[in-house]
């Protein structure tokens, strides 16, 4: 990781001013998964002990550059606090004379949150003079928001432009090790990607090819290579207009692109739907794919079996009808129990994990969704660009 991290400049005494990602799920007012704010506390920790006053701020849901009171920041201010053990004041803004004076008044130790930075439309607009006023209210600007690094919003690129911009410990933690799995991987490295749709992971595919030894596909992904390679598929999902790259894709990868052998079919898109086993051979032409069959497991599992580096992203079936969650939940039980660096991404696989009770059994859980795609994508993050680059000298401190 060749960007300058908290570690690397003086907070002591100074207000620093911390993009995080907080866009977590709410339930009736209350935060449902606080797996982000907890994702945070390294680096708020750290400045905290470091002697900094701490200004948080995060986006929440796309409230459009309107304020929406549903997704005001309140509720994640009360979690935030809980896990701190300490106050968190929240201001209803982000910019403007009153946050500004909550700003100058902070003492070290202390921490404020801002208000959900997309009531302002300047935000997603990277509007320069916004960027301006929220560095006004700091010395020093980390990011630690990973899930928000593909976007170059106002206050994940723009304000690195006016403040010492470096990276926050999540930031750090999410580049070294999705970084090392692409650039020096232990090898078998093995790629699993599920999900729907082959057209938004296509540069995925293409890059994670030049690399994996083998890739493994499951999920409605899987069906669209299936139809590629000839074979009928139903009703299944199909994304169509990938066909073509598909096709090409098959005939570039060779064997590394390993495809089910047998699928679980079902006559409707439903929980209680009637359900079979067939080769992949075999679909009938009024049912649906919806997870990969037993000898397609028993095969992704020896592909496994000796993986020294294993990234999974996007379930295998339509997990969230149990009797399609087969697929995506023994892979996962799987990859718990591979002696590999396992390292997962994307909500869906994630979702899945934490029904299986599987989350603190992997190497490394991705708090990006489209960033970690835009990652693997092998794409420069935007926001990730913005911050400041070590010296030579200190890169191996
Ligand atoms: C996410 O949840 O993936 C990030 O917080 C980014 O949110 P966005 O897709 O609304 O920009």
């Amino acid at each position: 990781m060749n960007k300058k991290t908290v570690r690397d400049v003086h907070v002591e005494g100074k207000r620093v001013l911390v993009r995080v990602d907080f866009n977590v799920p709410l339930t009736d007012g209350q935060v449902a998964d606080d797996t982000r704010i907890r994702a945070a506390l390294p680096t708020i920790r750290y400045l905290l002990e470091h002697g900094a006053a701490v200004i948080l701020m995060s986006h929440l849901g796309r409230p459009k550059g309107e304020v929406c009171e549903e997704l005001r920041m309140d509720p994640v201010a009360r979690r935030l606090s809980e896990l701190l053990g300490r106050d968190v004041i929240n201001v209803d803004d982000c910019i403007g004379s009153e946050v500004e004076s909550s700003a100058a008044a902070l003492e070290p130790g202390q921490v404020l949150l801002l208000e959900n930075l997309r009531f302002h439309p300047e935000e997603s607009r990277n509007d320069p003079a916004f960027a301006q006023q929220l560095a006004s209210l700091a010395d020093v600007y980390v990011n630690d928001a990973f899930g928000t690094a593909h976007r170059a919003h106002a206050s994940t690129s723009g304000v690195a432009q006016y403040l010492p911009a470096v990276a926050g410990l999540l930031m750090e933690r999410e580049l070294v090790v999705l970084g090392n799995a692409l650039t020096s991987p232990a090898r078998p490295f093995v790629a699993i990607l599920g999900g729907a749709k082959v057209s938004g992971k296509i540069g995925v595919i293409r890059n994670l090819l030049s690399k994996v030894d083998f890739l493994l596909v499951g999920g409605a992904m899987a069906s669209t290579f299936l139809k590629a390679k000839g074979h009928e598929v139903g009703r299944s999902l199909v994304d169509d207009e990938s066909l073509p790259v598909a096709r090409q894709m098959l005939e570039q990868a060779g064997g590394r692109l390993v495809l089910p052998v047998d699928v679980i079919v079902a006559d409707a898109f439903a929980a209680g739907a009637d359900a079979k086993t067939v080769n992949v051979e075999e679909v009938p032409a009024t049912w649906r794919i919806l997870d990969i069959g037993p000898r397609t497991l028993s095969l992704f599992q020896e592909k496994l079996a000796s993986a020294k580096t294993v990234v999974w992203n996007g379930p295998m079936g339509v997990f969230e009808f149990p009797r399609f969650a087969t697929g995506t939940v023994t892979l996962a039980k799987s990859l718990a129990e591979t002696q590999a660096t396992t390292i997962v991404g994307g909500g869906d696989s994630i979702a899945a994990l934490q029904r299986a009770g599987l989350m603190d059994k992997m190497s490394h859980v991705s708090t990006g969704g489209g960033a970690s795609l835009r990652f693997l994508e092998g794409k420069t993050l935007p926001a990730v660009a913005a911050l400041e680059d070590r010296e030579e000298d200190s890169a191996h401190d």
